[in-house]
């Protein structure tokens, strides 16, 4: 008993319940709004059911005990029609009222929008980060998908490598990244925010740690934000201001550009990092600041095992100038 109670304790806390962000009890968008009814629809009549079926017993088990006194065999029920018929027709009825509305919302989350209903979002998973691409405006990002408030986005989803699942629990979901395979879905966020994303799928070493960050804008500023990237990512990568950071783009140049996208220019292989400096999280796990950020290109696999980004063995004053122009790359105002 004392074991199970402890079980119960650790599962409530695990739920995690109270975070807005990171919740699918608290939904912020239609899809998640449909999802959660069906939860507790499903929820509420299996506990009905539950609850009747051991009352039930109770009553079968003390009504029709053994009572001191009594022998041989009590009378014996071959069948009864009306018992037969009432415990098909009601579990009957049940399952049709959870069926209604699931193949609806089915149905309904299945539908597939095109350019002029939803802003297209390609999303491709990666051991372990996640690429977001947006087709029809000519824009890549990673690690941090940016959504205007209150519009439909119709999402097609891909893996480059294992199987991942793309999970945004206070907008909806889950739908897996299938190699080779476009999956669809559709998402809306009702308020502006910041919101959690997960992979849901176990995909290797890092699973736990394939975090990212939703970004709710306001529709203008959404809009300010594609031209912006559409500005940057059309043209090369400027020259930083300060020295260091001038060294740090050198060393970039070099080392990263093979992997990694800033502005136009640059490899797939990596999270494109044309924004880095405005995202909320280093590697999708890390606090932004500088330190983390030398932690993490000093040594990758000590904070995400499994990942593809080599161990550069650069010295202390390389990361800090990496650092330092990393820092510069940013296409919001601050
Ligand atoms: Cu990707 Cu789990």
């Amino acid at each position: 008993w004392r074991q199970l109670l402890l079980f119960g304790l650790l599962a409530l806390a695990l739920t995690g319940c109270g975070k807005e962000e990171l919740s699918a009890l608290q939904p912020q968008g239609p899809v998640a709004a449909m999802q959660f009814d069906l939860m507790k629809l499903t929820t509420i009549i299996m506990t009905g059911v539950f609850v009747v079926v051991i009352l039930i017993l109770t009553y079968v088990l003390i009504r029709y005990r053994k009572r001191p006194g009594q022998t041989g065999i009590p009378k014996q029920v071959e069948g009864s029609h009306t018992l037969e018929v009432i415990w098909t027709v009601i579990p009957f009825l049940l399952l049709i009222i959870m069926a209604v509305p699931t193949v609806t919302a089915g149905f309904s989350l299945g539908k597939v929008y095109n350019s002029d209903e939803a802003l297209q979002v390609r999303v491709t998973a990666h051991q372990f980060w996640w690429e977001f691409e947006y087709p029809d405006l000519g824009v890549a990002t990673a690690q941090d998908l940016v959504m205007p408030v209150g519009q439909k986005v119709q999402f097609t989803l891909t893996s480059s490598d294992v199987m991942h699942a793309f999970w945004i629990p206070a907008l909806g979901g889950k739908i897996d990244t299938n190699p080779g395979l476009d999956n669809k879905m559709w998402l809306q966020a009702d308020r502006t925010g910041t919101f959690y994303g997960k992979c849901a799928e176990l995909c290797g070493a890092s699973h736990a740690l394939m975090d990212f960050k939703v970004e709710v804008m306001e529709q203008d500023e959404f809009a300010r934000w594609i031209e912006k990237m559409k500005g940057v990512q059309a043209a090369e990568p400027a020259a930083p201001a300060s020295a260091l950071a001038l060294e740090g783009q050198q060393i970039f140049n070099k080392s990263c550009l093979g992997c990694h996208a800033v502005a136009g220019k640059g490899g797939k292989l990596g999270p494109n990092l044309t924004n880095f400096a405005d995202r909320h999280l280093i590697a999708g796990i890390l606090e932004h600041n500088e330190q983390n950020l030398a932690d993490w290109l000093k040594d990758p696999e000590k904070v995400k095992p499994g990942n593809l980004m080599p161990n550069l063995n650069l010295d202390d004053q390389q990361v800090k100038a990496l650092v330092e122009y990393m820092s510069t790359l940013s296409v919001q105002d601050k």
